[in-house]
């Protein structure tokens, strides 16, 4: 967890006189951050959130760099006008290609799943095993991460690029899925790996297929459920954490409402009002 604050910046954009009652602002491709939505509904109740998905460019796992940072910089900016107070970036690949880039470039704090799943994972295992989108693997963001908080550990990780549309389908249950998870997962469990890190937000949602698949012992980690530590923290080092209550999350897409809407249902118990928004190129001054 973090010591300090990681942001460095002031809280200028809060001329608001409660920046308490700000909102959160989440975002992901799709309805892979509902995973980290989940968890701030259970560790962080009192706080209004905004949630972005970027449905219209979905999946991020098999974008450039330049693509993925053009996308976070346009959703950033509307993540500002919306007077968000912090944000979370409740996706893997946004957070291995571009958070080192715009995290200068806003007045609110960014946070990201990779250190804190890193963090999480060292405590867990020696023989750590990462799941990711091809662009999350092929940055080697976890190895990275993990190697230097415990140098000693061994990271496997296997680009998973099936997984996204699948969960975006909604074919969890599909004996598909069941084979290609087969086919990610064997030559982790060859290497005789004791943790799993869910190097993707949508992968929670695959839990049941992933259990079923490997061993009794090997150990899951949820980077969603340590991120949201990691914001409560922040929040608390700022004195931003919010004690009223919160209002409604607001949903927003960039591609179709209804479907995210249906989504919405399966993942989060209810559902949700969603409003398309069309975020124009992002100039950042
Ligand atoms: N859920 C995101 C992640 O954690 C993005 C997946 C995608 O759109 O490929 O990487």
């Amino acid at each position: 967890m973090y010591s300090s604050s990681i942001f460095e910046g002031n809280l200028d954009n809060f001329s608001d006189k409660e920046p308490q009652r700000a909102p959160i602002g989440v975002f992901d491709s799709g309805v892979g951050g509902l995973t980290v939505l989940r968890q701030i509904y259970k560790q962080l109740p009192n706080e209004s959130i905004i949630y972005f998905g970027d449905t219209a460019h979905l999946p991020y796992g098999i974008r450039s760099q330049a693509e993925i940072l053009q996308y976070v910089r346009e959703i950033l900016v509307w993540m500002q006008q919306q007077r968000v107070k912090m944000v979370i970036m409740a996706c893997n690949t946004s957070s291995a290609l571009a958070l080192e880039n715009v995290r200068q470039e806003f007045s609110f704090p960014i946070l990201g799943v990779i250190l804190p799943g890193a963090k999480a994972a060292v405590q867990q295992g020696k023989r750590i095993g990462v799941i990711a989108t091809p662009a999350t693997a092929k940055s080697n963001a976890y190895r990275q991460a993990i190697v230097e908080i415990q140098p000693d550990v061994q990271v496997w990780q296997v680009s998973c690029p099936e997984f996204v549309p699948l969960i975006e389908q909604n074919r969890i249950n599909d004996p598909y899925t069941l084979e290609v998870a087969r086919s990610y997962l064997e030559p982790l469990i060859k290497q005789e790996i004791d943790t799993l890190v869910y190097g993707c937000t949508h992968y929670p949602h695959l839990a049941p297929v992933l259990r079923s698949l490997l061993p009794a012992q090997v150990k899951l980690v949820d980077p969603a459920v340590h991120v949201v530590a990691a914001c409560t923290q922040e929040l608390d080092l700022l004195t931003i954490r919010n004690t009223h209550l919160p209002m409604p999350t607001r949903f927003a897409v960039s591609g179709c409402p209804q479907q995210f809407a249906q989504s919405g249902l399966q993942w989060l118990g209810y559902t949700p009002l969603v409003e398309q928004v069309f975020l124009t190129d992002a100039t950042v001054s």
